[in-house]
């Protein structure tokens, strides 16, 4: 038994467009590569920083139909341990566009029973942008919906060697046994300890690859792309990403079962 949640848009354009996704085959854990901002501005003849404070706005409505479904786990890849590279005005509005989205979005975070989580290399950001996200936490900590994890100064490699540094830290002291070493053990000391693995990755902006992101989480992932910037990203087509990723047939190396 099956029961189908239709999504209704409160944009008037989306309410025509329904898509009904099943609520006993919910992905647990849904990642979001929100790619395409710089490009959706310039296609627009305005600067990348536009694109990057209306992807705000995506990001609002995605976390909302999110909730209206009872998804548990949503990661956000809002930084990458690479986009430093980027130029110093770039990585300093965006710096700023995390501070403001801390400040912006609370109540609202609260309102949908939304808990916040940040995750990455946080202690290389500024000391003041670290304290606004302590606060932002510890402001939902109680909450008991969706699980919102936003992913800033993050890599997958750079996860990886410091579980690694953090696995071998207790054999040297003798805490634990090399044979002791398993995946639970691997997985327990990622950023995302104690959460499930990603079900459904979903990369919007047209290119086709995992930048770096989640790297050992989403070892039995589903894919999902789309050519439409993060910016134009809509609920509507949030929704059917996952009716998509219902209709694929998970093996996890096994076989069948008919
Ligand atoms: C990728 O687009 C996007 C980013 C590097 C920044 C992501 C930030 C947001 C979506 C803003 C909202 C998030 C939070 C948490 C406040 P791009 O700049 O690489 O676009 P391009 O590939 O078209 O250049």
């Amino acid at each position: 038994m099956w029961k189908k949640f239709f999504y209704k848009s409160e944009n008037k354009q989306d309410q025509a467009e329904m898509t009904s996704v099943r609520d006993d085959i919910l992905p647990a854990h849904i990642a979001i590569i929100m790619d395409g901002n710089g490009r959706w501005a310039k296609k627009r003849g305005l600067p990348r920083k536009a694109g990057h404070k209306k992807g705000v706005d995506a990001l609002r409505e995605i976390v909302k139909a999110a909730c209206s479904i009872n998804i548990e786990f949503l990661t956000v890849y809002a930084f990458s341990t690479e986009n430093w590279k980027r130029p110093t005005t770039e990585v300093n509005f965006l710096m700023k566009l995390f501070s403001y989205y801390l400040h912006s979005e609370i109540d609202e975070m609260n309102k949908n029973n939304v808990r916040l989580n940040f995750i990455g290399c946080l202690t290389e950001l500024s000391g003041e942008l670290q304290r606004q996200i302590r606060q932002g936490e510890a402001k939902t900590a109680a909450n008991t919906g969706l699980n919102l994890n936003i992913a800033v100064n993050y890599g997958g490699r750079d996860e990886l060697v410091m579980a690694v540094k953090d696995v071998a830290q207790k054999v040297l002291t003798k805490e634990i046994e090399l044979d002791d070493i398993d995946e639970k053990m691997v997985d327990n000391s990622l950023y995302t300890a104690h959460k499930p693995p990603i079900d459904l990755l979903i990369r919007t902006g047209g290119d086709m690859r995992i930048s770096n992101f989640l790297l050992w989480q989403c070892a039995y992932a589903e894919f999902w792309f789309t050519e439409k910037n993060w910016p134009e990203f809509t609920p509507e087509q949030f929704m059917r990403a996952i009716a998509d990723y219902q209709k694929r047939d998970r093996r996890f190396g096994g076989l069948d079962n008919e």
